[in-house]
């Protein structure tokens, strides 16, 4: 009977992603959290503790295997005590590399001094050819985090394989001395720990802090493919498409020129170079924080209605920096995701403020879609709309959710936008496709 007992609540343990042959101790790791190294075939697993590790020989590390009893692979991680205003924390790295492609990995991260539950991924098959689907959101706050829920259901059942939060965290990462940022990151381990969680900054990580988004860049781990080590633009790979993630932010902080003209080099660089490569990736999305096309309230974006210098300096830039919009018709970028403003809208193909939407406007676009997905939830509400929709506004409305975005091929991406006020129903959706080597022929 004991034994029956024993194994009921090993299985039950098991189920619940627990296994384990170690125990937790006082200086056990939290907030764990993994994403895509720069090597496809490696995962990059983080976490923290609030004290240092007893023994300064100690060695952190992560013990991984794809038998869950037996964890006899291990990397060792670095050690990144960060120090920011009002406290301190210990940030560890480790790098798995040569993972198998298509292959769940079991992992624990920690040390002798205490190690973490056993969780668990799955790495991406090889090639460029295969079906996943992407969960991209903006806004999530450590209150009222309406799309929450889902994302950690969705999580455990696989719903989703990667994500793309593209900007504002926990609202904020360094309040309270950075205690809201530890809140939200326990709560979201869940998510973080399974799912490649792949991130780009907003106006949330610099706001008010005087910071220089300190904890963004020190509580994530990006694959950096520039020349300056900044994780505020980068770009990866995964199956058919090609992401670029870039820094909306650098348009509105404090020395503008620099920032944004290094980022624009490196992004002209960059999606040429993708667009040269579409047999392998065709296609090419973008995430950046805040938009230049929304037809919604908040007018410090691009609400083409209250015209003022931040709309269009994004966009189109000025005299002394470069804006987005060109290199992205210019190089045939598909879709562009956005959040800030706490609403869902989608764009028709549009460029230079012309909608094209003759026939089926989302097969073969002549221009880049736009996908406001900022509305995952927080504690400032929704944005609402104040003005009638602009002639490039497809579909908005006024909820909370996020988007899952279904890659199936080389031809055919499916765009459902989830609704968290609404027990998770599809509040919007949409297939965007084009002809095998289609090359879009905008001039
Ligand atoms: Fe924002």
């Amino acid at each position: 009977m004991f034994c029956k007992i024993g194994i009921f609540l090993l299985v039950a343990k098991l189920s619940e992603g627990l296994v384990l042959p170690r125990q937790a101790a006082s200086n056990a790791p939290e907030q764990i959290r993994i994403s895509l190294g720069k090597d496809p075939n490696s995962m990059v697993i983080m976490w923290t503790t609030m004290q240092a590790l007893n023994n300064p020989l100690t060695v952190p590390q992560v013990v991984y295997g794809v038998n869950p009893f037996y964890l006899k692979s291990s990397s060792n991680a670095s050690i990144n005590k960060f120090v920011y205003s009002g406290g301190q924390q210990y940030i560890y790295t480790a790098t798995l590399q040569n993972l198998t492609p298509a292959t769940r990995y079991y992992y624990q991260a920690g040390s002798t001094e205490g190690w973490s539950l056993t969780w668990n991924f799955t790495t991406f098959p090889s090639g460029n050819n295969f079906p996943y689907t992407v969960a991209i959101f903006g806004d999530l706050g450590n209150k009222d985090g309406a799309s929450y829920p889902f994302l950690k259901q969705g999580a455990a059942n696989n719903q989703f394989d990667i994500i793309f939060h593209i900007g504002d965290f926990a609202y904020n990462l360094f309040t309270n001395d950075g205690k809201v940022g530890d809140e939200w990151m326990r709560e979201m381990q869940e998510i973080m720990a399974t799912k490649p969680y792949m991130v780009i900054a907003g106006n949330h990580e610099w706001e008010s802090d005087n910071m220089n988004f300190t904890h963004y860049r020190n509580r994530f781990s990006v694959p950096i493919n520039n020349a300056y080590n900044d994780s505020q633009f980068y770009s990866f790979n995964v199956g058919p498409v090609h992401y670029v993630g870039v820094s909306s932010e650098y348009y509105f902080y404090e020395n503008v020129v620099p920032l944004v003209n290094a980022q624009y080099q490196w992004l002209v660089n960059d999606l040429k170079t993708a667009d040269a490569n579409r047999q392998n990736q065709p296609w090419i999305i973008a995430g950046q924080h805040r938009p230049y096309y929304s037809s919604q309230k908040d007018d410090s974006c691009c609400n083409e209605v209250v015209e003022n210098y931040l709309d269009y300096f994004m966009k189109d830039g000025n005299s002394t920096v470069p804006g987005l919009e060109k290199p992205y018709i210019d190089n045939s970028v598909d879709m562009v995701f956005w959040g800030h403003v706490h609403s869902y809208e989608r764009t028709y193909p549009v460029a230079n403020m012309t909608a094209y939407k003759d026939g089926n406007p989302y097969h073969n676009p002549k221009a880049p879609v736009y996908i406001c997905t900022g509305g995952a939830g927080n504690q400032e509400g929704h944005t609402g709309f104040t003005h009638p929709p602009s002639p490039w506004s497809a579909q908005r409305i006024d909820r909370f959710g996020y988007t899952l975005l279904h890659v199936y091929n080389n031809t055919h991406l499916y765009m459902e936008q989830i609704d968290a006020n609404n027990n998770g129903t599809v509040m919007d959706s949409v297939w965007i496709t084009k002809d095998p080597g289609f090359q879009r022929n905008f001039w």
